[in-house]
C-alpha cells in the first residue's frame, strides 16, 4: 500500500471516523454541499476493503450514472490511486466494481435502475453506503438491508448514509434525528444503533476554492442557504404542494365514518405504490397508502389484499376503481379494479393545489408514504417537476385527478 498518510481528514471528518467505530450500525452524515461527507465515507470503505481481505462493499445512489460520475470517478478512483496505488486495484467497468489485490471488492450502483438492481442486490456485503439518501425511497433502503450479510472475521458490518438535508418529513430525519420508525412513527426498537453527524462546508474550507462559500453559498436564497450552507432540515424551495399544511393532517379515527365513494391510484416501477382516497362531495381524504420495492405487480396486489385494502369494515368486499399509471401496460390487469389513469401532470397538480386552497384536502397520518414525499416534491429552476422521490405523489394524483376526469363511481 502506498500509505494512508496521503489522506488528511478534516477535524470533523476525524470525528466521523470515530463515529464509525462507536458501535452504531447505521451512520448518517448530513449537511451542506461540499463538506466532505462523500469523501470520508468513501475513504472509510477503502480502509475497510484494505483491512479485511476478500470483503465486499456496496456504494449506491438513486441513479447508476450519478454513482459512476460523482462517487466512482470524482471521489473513489483518485483516492484509491493515492491510498492503494494504481497497480493494486482494477476497475471492472461492465460489472461496476473495483477489485483490490487482496480480493476485496467495492461495488457501485443505482437502486433506481432496474437493470442494476438484481446485479447489485444479488451479492452480500460488509458495508452498504447509501449516497444522497434524500433521493432514495425507504422501501428501497429496506430491501437493501437484507444484503448486509457477508461474514468476514473481525469486520463489523455497517450501513452508511449521506445526504443534503431534506424536509423534516423525510424518512432520514425521522429515523436518524427523531429516532422513530419511518412507516409507523413509533419509537425505534434499538435507537442506539442509529447515529448521525452534521458536516458543513465551513468545516471543509481548507479543501474548497477560496470563494466557494462567500460567492456561491452565501449568495443563495434563504431557503437554499439553510440547506446547502447550514445543513438544516427545512422545507425545500420550489415545493409543488406549497399550500399543504399540518392542519390537513387527521388521525385515522378523525376520518369521516362514511365516504360517498372510494378511489385509488397505482404507480408502477421499481418503487411500486398505491394511495387510497375517500370522497365526501368534492372533499378528498387520503385514507391509506402502501409502497414496496422491486416486487412483481401480482405480489404487490396480494399484499394489498392481505392488508384489507379491498375489504370494508363490515367484512364485505370494497369495490372501487384503481387508476393506474398508463405506462403500466399489462400490469394494470393485475391490480384489482385497475383502469388506466389520466396522466396529465400539471392539470392534476393544479387540481390538488386548488383542493388544498379550498380546504377540501385531508391526509390521514397513516399515509406515511405520501407524507414522506409531499414536502420534498419540487420543481427545478426550469419549472420542471423533479422526478425523484415522487412515487406516492404520482399515485395520489392518479387517485384524485382521474376520478375528476373520468368519474367512475362504484358503491
Ligand atoms: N480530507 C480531505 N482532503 C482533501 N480534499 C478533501 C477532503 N475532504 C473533502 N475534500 C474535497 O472537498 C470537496 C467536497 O467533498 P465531498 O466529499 O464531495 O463533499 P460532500 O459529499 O459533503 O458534498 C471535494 O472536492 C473533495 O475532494
Ligand atoms: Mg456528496
Amino acid at each position: 500500500m502506498t500509505g494512508t498518510s496521503v489522506f488528511k481528514p478534516t477535524a470533523v471528518q476525524k470525528k466521523a471516523l470515530e463515529l464509525l467505530g462507536s458501535g452504531a450500525k447505521h451512520i448518517l452524515l448530513f449537511g451542506g454541499s461540499r463538506s466532505g461527507k462523500t469523501t470520508i465515507l468513501v475513504i472509510a470503505i477503502i480502509y475497510r476493503a484494505v483491512r479485511y481481505p476478500e470483503s465486499r462493499h456496496l456504494i449506491c445512489r438513486l441513479r447508476t450514472k450519478d454513482a459512476r460520475s460523482s462517487v466512482l470517478h470524482e471521489t473513489m478512483m483518485p483516492w484509491l490511486k493515492k491510498i492503494v496505488g494504481h497497480r493494486r486495484f482494477k476497475l471492472m467497468v461492465h460489472d461496476n466494481y473495483v477489485r483490490l489485490w487482496n480480493g476485496s471488492e467495492i461495488w457501485i450502483g443505482g437502486l433506481g435502475d432496474r437493470e442494476q438492481v438484481d446485479k447489485i442486490l444479488g451479492h452480500e456485503y460488509n458495508t452498504i453506503y447509501f449516497n444522497e439518501v434524500s433521493q432514495i425511497s425507504w422501501a428501497a433502503i429496506n430491501v437493501a438491508y437484507s444484503r448486509l450479510a457477508m461474514h468476514i472475521p473481525g469486520c463489523r458490518n455497517l450501513f452508511l448514509y449521506d445526504c443534503n438535508p431534506a424536509s423534516p418529513m423525510h424518512w432520514a430525519y425521522k429515523v436518524f434525528i427523531r429516532k422513530i420508525e419511518a412507516r409507523t412513527d413509533t419509537p425505534l426498537a434499538k435507537p442506539e444503533l442509529y447515529a448521525s453527524m452534521i458536516l458543513n462546508p465551513q468545516d471543509n474550507a481548507d479543501n474548497l476554492a477560496a470563494d466557494y462559500i462567500s460567492d456561491i453559498l452565501d449568495t443563495m436564497s434563504d431557503k437554499q442557504k439553510a440547506r446547502f450552507r447550514d445543513g438544516l432540515w427545512v422545507k425545500a424551495e420550489g415545493v409543488v404542494y406549497e399550500k399543504f399544511s399540518e392542519e390537513m393532517l387527521l388521525a385515522p379515527e378523525e376520518l369521516p365514518e362514511r365516504f360517498d365513494f372510494v378511489t385509488a391510484g397505482q404507480d408502477f416501477g421499481l418503487n411500486i405504490t398505491n394511495v387510497k382516497a375517500g370522497w365526501v362531495g368534492n372533499t378528498v381524504y387520503l385514507i391509506a397508502d402502501y409502497g414496496a420495492y422491486n416486487v412483481p405487480t401480482r405480489t404487490f396486489n396480494e399484499t394489498l389484499e392481505a392488508l384489507g385494502w379491498y375489504t370494508n369494515e363490515d367484512g364485505t368486499e370494497a369495490v372501487f376503481p384503481t387508476y393506474c399509471d398508463p405506462a403500466g401496460g399489462e400490469r394494470i390487469q393485475e391490480i384489482r379494479g385497475g383502469v388506466k389513469a389520466n396522466n396529465s401532470v400539471d392539470p392534476g397538480i393544479d387540481y390538488i393545489c386548488a383542493l388544498m386552497e379550498r380546504k377540501q384536502f385531508f391526509v390521514s397520518t397513516a399515509c406515511t408514504g405520501v407524507l414522506q414525499e409531499i414536502a420534498d416534491y419540487v420543481r427545478d429552476e426550469g419549472n420542471q417537476i423533479v422526478k425523484v422521490n415522487d412515487h406516492f405523489m404520482d399515485a395520489m394524483r392518479y387517485a384524485i385527478f382521474s376520478q375528476v376526469q373520468y368519474g367512475i363511481i362504484c358503491s
